[in-house]
């Protein structure tokens, strides 16, 4: 076979397990035979260019971020539908369809109202051409290369021109995977399915879109070059006929009784589902009827989208806890008495944060109503006031930690408490070591984060200082852990001990301060003693410090575990260089004047670049201007610099005198 044959035959493969998988849910190989094809295929399409093609599964894995979404037009709009919650809601909507229809009994094709984000997809000559979310209903966002990435959405299909209509969303236990490792990360949790799909989709970022477990799920035809069928039934009949994954749950019913019994169906099964609803839609099946119906505002009269409330019961606060998140937040947690509500049986409600916890004005002992809100984490709706036990008190963030007993902080303009003890609580360990271990902090490589589980939840390192006393032996009592990524480890170790007082500033993890705070902070103090002694005021004169960055940097420093273990890190021996403050001796500075246009840098940053040696820029020339730097089109100033006999720079020697200044 060749190696085309091979590509080909490969990429067949690939799409038939991909859609085994995503849409007809029974997959046949296991994910490493499925892996080992991918391989194969990205391995001959590296080796023969020629090869790839936009259409091949390799494609799917995203690309260089955007640095914005362009617009989209939808030929045809996209549609909201009107709600009902109440079954007269729906008698009323089957009496105006038949009314208007002159008929007495229609039949409605009716599908579960999937929980995720609408998108169109645009095909043409066969080829995935065009997505888009559905925006203000008009026009709406180009995601074509983050829908590229969504593998149960078809790169090829057999249709001259069509447009589908559907919804992007994340299957509930691929959700549940993804906050796991979003936990085990350090990262922040989603809140819903929902939230985390719709978010994937608007990334500008496809790699990242890529890397969700995003799914999709056909619901409408919106064009066609030719429509050969007739009722909406049919359409989806169709879509899954060209590999759409369509749901399966939809069906047709008759009349309001056939609506209501669907609707009540959909709803005994609904935690069962993979994926989260919050409704049903009704759409009259026969597609000549709805065309006939038309339109009321921007809502079709042929559809019904009829909602689900969302489950709540009656249980008791039996405590309130704080826990104490990755970044140090604090959240209040309602313990409850335990109660099945949404399909699992709920212990926990989170009360999110101090002013929400009074806004509901939760007390322990309080009877309340909870929910299970977007099926996800259980919430505390409303107390019920009159059931009250009497002298409830009131409840208070603690202003020490529970988990560390360092000083909780609130700053006016968050509705949240943090612990302020940082790099020592033991909540935010993990996290504070990976930061201070990543790339451009004091950049360890290999010290990944199942390393600093197994070094945290073994208590063999409580602090980024405490990486430095690691040892060979004990770095090899661990799993995955050999001699030789022992080795390769502690030499990393050791390198990192020499590093810059920025990228010291920086791994400390200190709140609000990023790398280029860092960079200010190392520049306008040039140690680390004088940025350990100011005061909060002075914090401001540095660039782009601001009160919220001045008070996060000061209580920081305040809290003593974390002076602790900077003195740790010195004596382990963390060496950083100083930043030269000191102005050069009046007799070396050199003066430059600037003309011209420069090829690789502005003149604002030739200036920053001279300014940065402890040298002058002038704005003129004069007998005592040292070197005169000509760029493009030069003019006045080059002819004087020139007439005084002074030194003319070229762009590329003036590079070259700079790194050597
Ligand atoms: S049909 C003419 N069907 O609900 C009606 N919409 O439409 C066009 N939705 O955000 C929409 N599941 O994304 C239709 N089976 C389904 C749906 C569905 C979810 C969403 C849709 C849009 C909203 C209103």
């Amino acid at each position: 076979m060749n190696v085309e044959e091979r590509a080909r035959k490969l990429r067949a493969a690939i799409e038939q397990h991909n859609r085994l998988y995503y849409v007809e849910d029974t997959p046949e190989i296991t994910d490493a035979e499925y892996d080992a094809l991918f391989r194969e295929l990205q391995a001959l399409e590296a080796e023969h260019p020629e090869l790839r093609s936009a259409d091949s599964p390799t494609q799917r894995v995203g690309g260089a971020p955007l640095a914005e979404f362009g617009e989209v037009r939808h030929r045809t709009p996209m549609l909201s539908i009107s709600n009902a919650f109440e079954e007269e809601d729906v008698r009323a909507f089957d009496r105006r369809v038949c009314q208007a229809l002159g008929t007495e009994r229609v039949q409605y094709a009716t599908e579960p109202k999937l929980d995720g984000l609408a998108v169109s997809l645009v095909y043409r000559d066969g080829a995935f051409a065009q997505g888009a979310t559905r925006g203000d209903g008009t026009t709406g966002e180009d995601v074509t290369v983050n829908l590229r990435t969504v593998r149960s959405i078809p790169l090829a299909t057999k249709a001259k021109y069509l447009e589908v209509r559907g919804e992007v969303l994340m299957y509930r236990r691929d959700f549940d995977a993804l906050n796991k490792r979003q936990r085990e990360a350090g990262q922040k949790e989603y809140v819903n399915p929902r939230n985390a799909a719709a978010g994937a989709v608007r990334q500008l970022d496809s790699r990242i879109t890529a890397s969700r477990p995003l799914r999709f799920f056909a619901y409408a035809i919106a064009a066609a070059e030719r429509i050969d069928w007739q009722t909406q039934a049919q359409a989806l009949e169709r879509l899954e006929a060209l590999g759409f994954p369509v749901c399966k749950e939809r069906a047709v019913v008759e009349g309001a009784p056939g609506l209501l019994e669907y609707y009540r169906h959909i709803g005994g099964m609904r935690d069962e589902l993979p994926y989260a609803i919050d409704g049903v839609v009704y759409k009259v099946n026969r597609l000549d009827w709805q065309e006939r119906l038309g339109f009321v505002s921007r809502a079709p009269r042929f559809a019904l989208a009829h909602k689900y409330p969302a489950e709540e019961q009656t249980t008791q606060v039996l405590g309130i806890e704080v826990q104490v998140g990755r970044t140090g937040a604090l959240t209040p947690v309602a313990k409850l008495k335990p109660v099945f509500v949404g399909g699992v049986t709920v212990t926990n409600a989170t009360l999110h944060n101090e002013s929400e916890l009074r806004r509901k004005d939760v007390r322990i002992g309080d009877t309340v109503v909870v929910r299970r809100a977007g099926d996800v984490i259980p919430e505390v709706v409303s107390v019920k006031k009159e059931a009250r036990p009497r002298n409830a008190p009131l409840f208070h963030m603690p202003a020490k930690c529970p988990v560390c007993g360092s000083a909780v902080v609130k700053n006016e303009d968050e509705a949240v408490h943090r612990c302020s003890g940082g790099l020592y609580c033991p909540a935010q360990r993990k996290q504070a070591l990976l930061h201070f271990a990543s790339r451009r902090a004091m950049n360890i490589e290999g010290l990944g984060e199942r390393l600093v589980d197994q070094l945290v939840d073994r208590g063999l390192v409580g602090n980024p200082a405490e990486l430095y006393k690691l040892t060979a032996e004990t770095l090899q009592s661990l799993d995955r852990m050999g001699k030789k990524s022992a080795a390769n480890l502690l030499r990393e170790l050791e390198r990192s001990r020499k590093t810059s007082l920025e990228r010291l500033i920086y791994a400390l993890g200190i709140r609000n301060v990023g790398e280029s705070t860092a960079r200010d902070l190392a520049r306008h103090f040039g140690d680390l003693e004088p940025l350990a002694r100011a005061a909060e005021d002075e914090f401001l004169h540095v660039p782009d410090v601001g009160p919220i960055v001045a008070r996060s940097i000061r209580q920081f420093l305040d809290e003593p575990h974390n002076r602790q273990v900077i003195d740790e890190l010195v004596r382990r021996g963390v060496r950083w260089e100083k930043v030269s403050r000191a102005p050069r001796p009046a007799g070396q500075v050199k003066s430059f004047v600037l003309t011209g246009t420069l090829s690789g840098m502005t003149r604002d940053e030739a200036r920053a670049a001279i300014e940065a040696k402890g040298h002058k820029v002038a704005g003129s020339v004069s007998k005592k201007t040292d070197y005169v730097v000509a760029g493009e089109d030069a003019g006045a100033k080059l002819e004087r610099a020139r007439a005084l006999g002074l030194t003319v720079l070229e762009e590329k020697e003036f590079i070259e005198m700079l790194q050597n200044l």
